[in-house]
């Protein structure tokens, strides 16, 4: 079974040791209630590394006063036996008075990139997932760090801060795994009705009607978004946070697409006080 460490001095002496022997390391953030998403992730880091550290915290940092923190689905057990069948070699779960203790007041905050979408809806956001990685990078210290396209702009977030604090570590960026019916999988998802996980499909199906679009020929950016929203409001209950089609780089809003432009197409749903989020990248 993984071995579980919950000690911040312990996880750093560990990932020294590992260091020290050659082995390569990599990381697998995660905020635990694994799914099929998460550990493919793992599976990805078993094959690019010598030790697979899987990291285990829901990071209060990144949650605003209103939000899940609370409610956040939690299965240690479950997490751990999953985690440890997917390859993972260590589980990091350190306590949040571990990785915050009193007197805690040093934030990461990436600039920009973060005041669209994602950010414009959950101010704060960012800078609690942009200073709780910079710390697991320190703590775990990997060569290598996989985290899924699932959260689109947060992945250039984290490639942002890569970057720009020059980290030594190599990103690895995994597909989005969706349930039969092409739901996204996350771990949010348990908390939708019956009859709204039926409906929850819509994300998918608008983002497929974008990609027809493009691939039509279609190139008026707002067109689209309205037909996404009508796909969305007229098959659910979803209520629409934002709907966006964006260059991949800069996350800008656009109006018109461009030839070998890289489009992010994403959006945020809610159902009742679910918020779901999806996005495909196309390549026009
Ligand atoms: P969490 O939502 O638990 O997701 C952990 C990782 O799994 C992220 O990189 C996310 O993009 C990826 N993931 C989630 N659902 C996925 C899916 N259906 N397909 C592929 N990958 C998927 O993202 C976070 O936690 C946190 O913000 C974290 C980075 C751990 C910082 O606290």
């Amino acid at each position: 079974m993984a071995m579980v460490i919950r000690d911040v001095r312990e996880m750093r002496q560990t990932a020294e040791r590992l260091r020290a022997s050659g082995k390569r390391i990599a990381v697998v953030p995660t905020m635990g209630f694994l799914h099929e998403g998460h550990l493919s992730l793992i599976r990805i880091a078993r094959q690019k590394a010598d030790a697979v550290i899987t990291t285990l915290f829901v990071n209060p940092a990144q949650f605003g006063p209103n939000e899940d923190f609370a409610r956040y689905p939690r299965a240690f057990e479950r997490d751990l036996a999953l985690a440890d069948s997917a390859g993972t070699d260590y589980l990091f779960a350190p306590d949040a008075s571990q990785m915050y203790p009193t007197g805690y007041s040093t934030y990461v905050q990436v600039e920009g990139i973060t005041e669209v979408l994602e950010g414009k809806s959950r101010p704060g956001h960012f800078r609690g997932v942009a200073t709780v990685v910079a710390k697991l990078f320190n703590l775990t210290k990997p060569h290598i760090a996989v985290f899924g396209q699932k959260d689109a702009q947060q992945v250039a977030v984290i490639r942002r801060m890569v970057r720009d604090l020059n980290f030594d570590v190599e990103l690895i960026i995994a597909p989005i795994v969706r349930e039969s019916d092409g739901l996204a999988m996350s771990s949010r998802n348990t908390y939708l009705t019956a009859s709204q996980r039926k409906e929850a499909v819509c994300l998918h199906q608008a983002l497929k009607l974008a990609e027809q679009r493009v691939k039509q020929g279609v190139r008026e950016c707002e067109s689209i978004r309205q037909e996404m929203k009508k796909l969305i409001t007229t098959t659910s209950s979803g209520q629409v946070d934002y709907i966006s089609i964006a260059d991949n780089n800069s996350l800008q809003e656009l109006e018109r697409l461009h030839p070998r432009q890289s489009v992010l197409v994403s959006l945020a749903v809610r159902f009742g006080t679910t918020r779901l989020i999806d996005n495909v990248v196309l390549l026009v």
